[in-house]
């Protein structure tokens, strides 16, 4: 076993189960908790020296609350909310102990890290920062190291757009009210490919989705950009303006 146990506080759910077993795999001895399950946080921070949190976006601030007091000051603090400028700035403000925020690019149904982003945004203490970069690293993650608030400028467009556009699509078609056989027998391929990342969406709980794009002070850039677009390709389709349209579609910008 490795020379400090790991804490995941919302161990027992998506991200934080996987890197339960990430951790564990990597030789760590890993304590997870639930609401229901699980030591109580005083336990947990006297067993592990690196305490992360992974609850819903909305319940973090509180969980940070809660638990960021009771760590000593030689321990980390990091958690894996999908956005960073506020757990971050909450971490700050509610332990002593090194803090790191960091957010895996990717989802729970990930096979391996090989490959996978993960960012990480610096809060006190360049070892724990330099240990966890490490520590990823090896597991073959590609490990960017950001500010907060980049990281919050940056998801916006990522992810913010993405979950976006992924809405607006599936509301559209929800309204057009077509049963799955007809629009199956009328389905292209990369309808198919789009119509399943819908049913995702749609299909899981939307806590995350309503916490990334709600929960992001950097989205209103984006929003306005998209409307802006949408509104000129709306007012080009509709004109038939087939060679405005053609330009807009080759021009990069
Ligand atoms: N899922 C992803 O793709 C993904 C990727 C990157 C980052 N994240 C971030 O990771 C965090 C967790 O997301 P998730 O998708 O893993 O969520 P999840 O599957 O819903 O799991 C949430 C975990 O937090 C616990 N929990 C729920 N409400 C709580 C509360 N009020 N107080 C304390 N614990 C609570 C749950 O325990 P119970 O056993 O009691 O339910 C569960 O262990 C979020 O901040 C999200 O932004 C998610």
């Amino acid at each position: 076993m490795k020379d400090f146990e790991i804490g995941i506080i919302g161990g027992t759910g998506g991200i934080g189960r996987w890197f339960a077993d990430f951790f564990g795999k990597s030789g760590f001895s890993v304590h997870v908790t639930g609401r229901r399950e699980g030591l109580s946080f005083p336990e947990l921070v006297k067993r592990c020296r690196v305490v992360i949190v992974s609850v819903p976006i909305a319940a973090t601030p509180a969980v940070i609350r809660q638990v960021g007091p009771l760590l000593p000051a030689d321990s980390l603090l990091m958690d894996f909310t999908s956005l960073k400028a506020e757990p971050v700035r909450e971490m700050m403000a509610a332990t002593e102990a090194n803090v790191v925020g960091c957010h895996p690019l990717f989802g729970p149904d990930c096979p391996s890290l090989s490959g996978q982003n993960v960012i990480l945004c610096p809060g006190r203490g360049d070892l724990w920062l330099g240990r966890m970069q490490v520590l990823f690293a090896k597991g073959g993650a590609r490990v960017m190291v950001a500010t907060a608030e980049e990281h919050d400028r940056m998801m916006a467009l990522t992810q913010g757009l993405t979950h976006l556009d992924t809405l607006l699509m599936g509301l559209t078609l929800r309204e057009a009210g077509m049963d799955a056989a007809t629009l199956d027998a009328f389905s292209t391929p990369i309808f198919r490919t789009k119509q399943a990342i819908i049913g995702k969406v749609f299909g899981a709980s939307p806590d995350l989705y309503v916490g990334i794009l709600a929960g992001n002070a950097e989205i209103g850039t984006v929003l306005d950009r998209y409307e802006k677009n949408l509104a000129l390709l709306k007012g080009l389709i509709v004109n038939q303006d087939t060679a405005g349209l053609a330009d807009l579609i080759k021009k990069p910008d």
